[in-house]
């Protein structure tokens, strides 16, 4: 994870480099800093614990000027949060600075052989190896030359990386490159700019250049950018993205945090992503790439994801398996990759991530392509890694999301993957036009079942009191509730830091139970379907044990309400539908309570958005 920007020519650099890792925190928010070199060629180097505010005060203080720098925010993986493990790291004469993204798994040996060789570590980090690799190499065999050096530095590390140096011999100059790590960079009249993603770079064009993994770019002051090709090519037509999204889309627009502008915006992103979604042949998925017969031949899925995302893949599993009635494999990325993988000549791969650089979910995609899987991904990122590596991508739409625990990406997801498990059930012949219209009309229900729910938040308003001092929850749910339970245990768990264990309904009995007592909170999702009546029996041995029972329930459910201590009521729709509308009530008490405990709702501890390392 972490964030790196990096500028040179723009008498703003100061100002680029900190608005643009403000927009990179949610990559991380142990620490930031930044170098830059003034007029006078000496390196600036300010840099300290905690988030880019605090960085921002510490900057006016030391009064910066220069037209080149770099930046980093940091998801601290070797080495505690703290000041001195704060990139940018220097080389031993001070003249080099390097920020990183990424990790660098041979760094102990590295380390080991350049404090042998004479070099001074300053940082506790894997990253100040390449600070003095780089020092090696430029007073070495590269001669001064900061392409050679950083090629030559870079061919000694295993691992995974986005790497930004300056150097005060070559004051008006960045060089950058990626292996596995994103990076971005784009030219302007003004100068030339580089950054983990487009955010830092949305304020400034409308274009960016994507680096393939291995290239290097020279980044000048007069805007000038030249790359090269791991074979030392000069990539003349580097593939380039357009931004197309309002850079104002990534501010609170008047909300008092992302979270809850995010949460706003589900029903419009929702709308976004079905319109012209239906035609009279059925579902309309051209980003699949594959014929109805191709389609029809699928006899296994694979769905990959992490966090929130392999929730969305829990109730893609069932509704693939009960419209398409094809057998579906889903596993979390990191354990995918260890574990053995039994694919057919037609398995088709589903991954699903918000930011498309999830370093696991896209490590399992790349193994299933080289075991000769079709690659299908659900992303909310344009240009992403996991969407350029993949066969078709779906682009969910939602909008930048900012706020680190996931909320419109997740509902946005689930329409998705509807999607998809609708046309594969169509191309199969599991499902006729009819049956997939049906479903279609109801999933264009949703976004105003959503607002529905925004106007019974008040539901949710009376449990913050009981729910502020707790130390444990239990969230249960039946088959595809009991994704519900642990997307809505996950939203509780990750910003109010109360200990939220899901659990599906039935299985409680086999050990959960043994933590209700009198007073303890019990979400219980038991919506109007096959399962109600099993899951209302588990509801009953929770309440028979003292267990506060919150219910989300269907619209007019008097056995729920009759059972429930409190109710948090959804509209009613059907069982694979229903939850894209249950979760919004349960994103929206974690977000309450959150507050009410006075926590930074937006980034939480320990948590970044995008976790591009293994
Ligand atoms: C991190 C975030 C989660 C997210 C997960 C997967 O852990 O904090 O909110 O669900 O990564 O991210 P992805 O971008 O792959 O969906």
């Amino acid at each position: 994870m972490c964030g790196i920007v990096g500028c040179t020519g723009t008498d703003k650099a100061v100002n680029f480099l900190l608005n643009g890792l403000a927009t990179l925190e949610y990559r991380g928010y142990d620490s930031a800093g930044i170098a830059t070199i003034s007029p006078d060629h000496n390196l600036h180097v300010v840099k300290c614990q905690g988030r880019v505010a605090t960085l921002r005060d510490r900057v006016k203080n030391a009064n910066l000027v220069g037209t080149c720098g770099i930046g980093h925010t940091r998801w601290a993986t070797h080495g505690v949060p703290s000041d001195r493990n704060a990139h940018p790291h220097t080389d031993c004469s001070g003249k080099i600075a390097v920020v990183h993204n990424g990790i660098i798994e041979n760094y102990e040996d590295l380390r080991a052989q350049l404090k042998e060789a004479g070099h001074e570590f300053k940082s506790d980090t894997d990253s100040e190896v390449v600070a003095h690799l780089f020092e090696d190499a430029w007073n070495g065999p590269a001669k001064g030359n900061l392409i050679a050096a950083l090629r030559n530095a870079v061919a000694r590390l295993e691992g995974s990386w986005a790497l930004a140096v300056v150097c005060t011999d070559e004051p008006d100059s960045v060089v950058v490159t990626r292996h596995g790590s994103p990076l971005v960079v784009a030219s302007t009249p003004e100068g030339a700019y580089a950054a983990s993603d487009v955010m830092p770079l949305a304020a400034i064009t409308k274009h960016v250049i994507q680096l393939a993994d291995d290239d290097i770019a020279l980044l000048q002051k007069d805007g000038t950018i030249t790359i090269y090709d791991a074979n030392g090519d000069e990539v003349k037509d580097p593939a380039t993205l357009d931004i197309d999204w309002d850079a104002s889309a990534a501010t609170l627009g008047g909300y008092p945090d992302f979270m809850s502008k995010e949460i706003s915006e589900q029903p419009e992103a929702i709308e976004r992503l079905l319109k012209g979604r239906l035609t009279d042949k059925g579902i309309r998925l051209d980003e699949l790439d594959m014929s109805n017969e191709e389609l029809a031949q699928v006899d296994r899925v694979y769905i990959i994801g992490c966090g929130t995302s392999y929730h969305v893949g829990l109730i893609a599993r069932n509704m693939i398996q009960h419209w398409a009635k094809i057998p579906v494999d889903i596993e979390y990325a990191s354990e995918f990759l260890y574990s053995d993988a039994l694919v057919t000549d037609h398995t088709l791969c589903l991954i699903i991530t918000q930011s498309g650089e999830t370093a696991d979910t896209f490590a399992a995609a790349r193994r299933l392509k080289s075991m000769g899987c079709r690659i299908f991904a659900i992303t909310n990122v344009l240009g992403s890694s996991a969407a350029r590596e993949s066969d078709g991508t779906i682009y969910v739409q939602a909008g930048p999301e900012v706020s680190v625990s996931s909320t419109k990406a997740y509902t946005a997801q689930m329409v998705a993957a509807t999607l998809v498990a609708l046309r594969l059930a169509q191309a199969n012949g599991n499902m006729t036009l009819d049956e997939v219209k049906k479903v279609y009309c109801e999933l264009l229900t949703v976004p105003d079942a959503i607002r529905k729910i925004f106007k019974r938040t008040w539901q949710d308003k009376q449990l913050v009191k009981k729910l502020k001092h707790a130390q444990s929850m239990l969230y249960l749910g039946r088959g595809s509730s009991s994704a519900t339970a642990y997307e809505g245990a996950l939203k509780m768990k990750e910003i109010s830091y109360i200990h939220a264990e899901a659990y599906p309904a039935g299985e409680m009995k086999h050990g959960p139970i043994a933590l209700v007592e009198s007073g303890f909170p019990v979400v219980a999702i038991v919506p109007q379907d096959h399962v109600h009546d099993k899951t209302l029996s588990n509801i009953m041995e929770a309440k028979s044990r003292g267990g506060y029972i919150i219910a989300v329930a269907t619209d007019g459910d008097e056995e729920v309400a009759n059972l429930a201590d409190h109710v948090l009521w959804v509209p009613p729709m059907s069982e694979y539908i229903i939850p894209i509308v249950s979760i919004v009530h349960l994103q929206i008490l974690a977000l309450y309570v959150a507050r009410a405990k006075g926590l930074d709702v937006d980034k939480p501890r320990n948590l970044a958005k995008s976790v591009t390392v293994e």
